[in-house]
């Protein structure tokens, strides 16, 4: 809901349970009053009024007294005469870099609305409020769009810029959100880490300076995730406040915080603005990608929850969360079992047992096209290699259906490998600097997909297979970043709008593509992880979590991920012990209940286990079948997540049934286990509570085991995992009247 104060110039964005509030002063800045839990008052102009003055500011408008840079200011210009870090920045044909936006108007409407040619949360019961500034001097305007989607407890924002009259100009930065507090005792949470080890959480205070989380890389990276979270000290999974920003981006981005000299706060998100300028000429506009902001009271499982929910209702496509009626099969993937080592009789061997052992899809990996069998040659030249496949793709993927499995085939369709038909004919679609040496990482070079030839050719040569072959399933790969910023088809002035140009392009691909084939569920990867972002998961409803497939590893990978993303939109595998990556040795039935916490999948080679694994494996893929449901679309309980143990709980949509799952990584001599306490239960519902393997059960109610626990066992080695199913006994409970 939106609340309009006309007279006090004032915007009350209200979901269920938090409030926005913006106004517009006096001399038309547009302040941010509040963000946070939900108020019922809209009449906030007082807070502006009783701001105490600051000493060694610049006076504004010759108002006394009026010193813009003590305000919340909420879409800041540099200089004028505020000079912390702008949201934005432009400059004009006559070398000026002044912009002096001032509120003009507003409109509301219901529905939101695509962004063109970006991603975005789709919802049409959702208020949005456009808030719309002009700088009298230079004509632009400048319309800060918000979206309210109250029963998710979310904002969005997006900024649109208009050159009303200049001949032309340059944006040099156009952060999407932007919002000032006026505190400076936060935590900053952020999702950090490399390949292999993506998105692990850190959370540090910040102080008087700035803060930052950022690529450069041209894609949201294995490093960074575009999200960061301000929580008050104190926030924990189930108390304290906490505001968080995530950007529907998949390119460089940036995100920032700084601590003024008076102690106010200013958070922003969007593009990467270094190596970023875009020309906008006259009557032209350029539209910013979208951040989703979440503010919780209840800690960071209800800002997890808020984020899952409005991302598998209103963003993810394609799956059963995303209500299309899809549901995300159990793979088997080659890759780990094979690399690209593989003949036909060795996939047909895989497929059989994976058809025994209850999974539901084969993914052919890298490897089945050109001359590719190393990562030396090919990418560019999406032909099956029918010598290696014993004949043509069509005839391997129905003999893999008749097995009762679907067909799934991997593509790298923004690469090109220098040894490649493609490469030899276009040297010039490749991302370079004439002249100068082009690096290779893992032997490929970056398609230049600004250009819209590249992009026709990579949707045509996708295409051309999903309509010959019968694939139900895409792992669309990305295995290296930019180097060499210069595209061959950019004018030397605009060489700078590379890095947008490049994902636009890549939005118009992927959309072309899912849109032609509907029925395909794309998984994306770019080398696991390194572009799990909001943008990705709009195309592609599941990405590959991280390459690192060791349980231990992944327990952290995915429960950082769990932060933002929903379980569904993980891809989780069970893969070969020793690791093949780090060489530790995990218990089976812990890397299947590691990899159950998103979408369970295999990557080892099945015809190698012996009985008792196969047994394992049969025994994993019926539970996962059983739990599915609920781990995709139920409310997540972080329960343990930090020391020598793990423990999440999963409860239905509807609360009748749960999936408890717990890890104590390294055994400890001598020690007691102790009691694993739950949460998000009916104290008094009663819950038969099923040890998974053990056919006992108990019956209990929601208080015992949100207060007393479940019993764990004494670990008998390293990597010791447990699991429980909840179910509510609906005719035993003893719900209070009211409830
Ligand atoms: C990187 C991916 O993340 C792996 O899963 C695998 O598909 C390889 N690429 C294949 O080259």
């Amino acid at each position: 809901m939106i609340r309009v104060l006309e007279q006090e110039r004032t915007f009350h964005l209200i979901t269920a349970r938090t409030s926005m509030i913006l106004h517009a002063m006096p001399s038309g800045h547009l302040i941010s009053l509040y963000w946070g839990s939900r108020v019922e008052d809209d009449a906030f102009s007082c807070i502006a009024k009783d701001l105490k003055r600051a000493s060694y500011l610049s006076g504004t408008d010759g108002i006394k007294n009026f010193r813009l840079e003590q305000y919340p200011v909420l879409y800041p210009s540099w200089g004028n005469p505020d000079l912390r870090k702008p949201a934005f920045q432009f400059s004009y044909e006559d070398g000026s870099q002044m912009t002096d936006l001032r509120f003009f108007g507003y409109r509301e409407y219901q529905g939101k609305k695509k962004l063109e040619g970006l991603p975005s949360v789709l919802n049409e019961e959702a208020q949005c409020l456009e808030l719309i500034l002009r700088d009298s001097i230079s004509g632009v305007e400048v319309t800060l769009t918000y979206g309210v989607l109250e029963s998710y407890d979310a904002i969005t924002q997006s900024v649109n810029v208009t050159n009303g009259n200049q001949v032309a100009m340059q944006i040099e930065r156009l952060m999407s959100g932007c919002f000032s507090f006026l505190e400076d005792q936060y935590d900053a949470i952020t999702l950090n880490g490399a390949w292999a080890r993506e998105c692990h959480e850190n959370r540090q205070r910040i102080r008087q300076g700035s803060f930052c989380v950022e690529s450069l890389r041209g894609a949201s990276g294995h490093g960074q995730n575009p999200f960061l979270a301000l929580a008050e000290p104190g926030t924990e999974e189930d108390k304290g406040n906490v505001w968080a920003m995530n950007l529907i981006y998949s390119g460089s981005f940036e995100a920032c915080v700084e601590v003024d000299m008076h102690q106010n706060t200013r958070f922003m998100m969007g593009i990467q603005s270094f190596g970023f300028s875009w020309r906008l000429e006259k009557g032209e506009s350029f539209v910013s990608p979208e951040v989703v902001m979440i503010h919780s009271g209840q800690g960071l499982g209800a800002m997890s929850g808020s984020f899952h929910r409005l991302y598998r209702e209103c963003l993810l496509r394609g799956t059963d969360a995303g209500r299309t009626g899809r549901k995300s099969p159990i793979l088997i993937n080659n890759w780990e079992a094979t690399y690209f080592n593989f003949d036909k009789r060795k996939l047909l061997e895989l497929a059989d047992e994976a058809v025994k052992l209850g999974m539901e899809c084969f993914v052919l990996d890298d490897g089945w096209f050109g001359k590719r069998n190393s990562d030396e040659s090919s990418l560019g030249d999406w032909t099956e290699n029918r010598k290696k496949l014993g004949g043509s793709l069509s005839e391997l993927a129905e003999e893999i259906r008749s097995r009762g499995l679907l067909f799934g085939l991997w593509f790298e369709p923004e690469m090109v490998s220098p040894d490649s038909d493609l490469y030899r004919s276009h040297p010039e679609w490749a991302i370079q600097v004439q002249g100068r040496p082009m690096q290779l990482a893992r032997n490929q070079l970056v398609l230049d997909v600004s250009c819209k030839e590249v992009q026709d050719y990579i949707i045509e040569s996708v295409d051309r297979i999903l309509k010959e072959v019968p694939v139900s399933y895409v792992k669309w790969d990305m295995n290296r970043n930019i180097t060499e910023w210069n595209s061959c088809f950019l004018q030397k002035d605009r060489q700078k709008e590379l890095g947008h140009r490049y994902i636009l392009g890549l939005y118009r691909i992927l959309e072309e593509l899912t849109g032609r084939h509907k029925d395909v569920l794309f998984e994306g990867c770019a080398g696991g992880g390194g572009r799990f972002d909001p943008g990705m998961l709009y195309y592609m409803p599941q990405i590959w979590t991280s390459d690192d497939t060791d349980a231990v590893e992944r327990l952290d990978i995915q429960l950082g991920t769990s932060y933002v993303y929903p379980s569904v939109a993980m891809g989780c595998h069970v893969s070969a012990c020793p690791n093949h990556m780090i060489g530790r040795i995990t218990p089976l039935s812990t890397r299947g209940l590691v990899a159950m916490q998103g979408n369970l999948g295999y990557e080892l080679d099945l015809t190698s286990l012996g009985e008792e694994e196969k047994q394992e494996i049969h025994r994993q893929t019926d539970l996962y079948k059983q739990i599915r449901e609920i781990i995709w679309n139920g409310k997540l309980y972080r329960l343990k997540k930090e020391g020598n143990e793990r423990a999440f709980l999963y409860i239905s949509e509807d609360g009748s049934k749960g999936v408890v799952s717990f890890v104590q990584i390294l055994a400890k001599p001598n020690t007691v286990p102790k009691r694993l306490k739950l949460n998000g239960l009916k104290p008094d519902a009663l819950y038969r509570v099923e040890r998974v393997g053990e056919t006992d059960s108990m019956v209990v109610h929601g208080s015992f085991l949100m207060n007393l626990g479940l019993d764990l066992k004494r670990p008998q080695g390293d990597f010791h995992g447990e699991q429980w199913l909840l179910y509510r006994e609906e005719n035993f409970s003893t719900c209070h009247t009211g409830e």
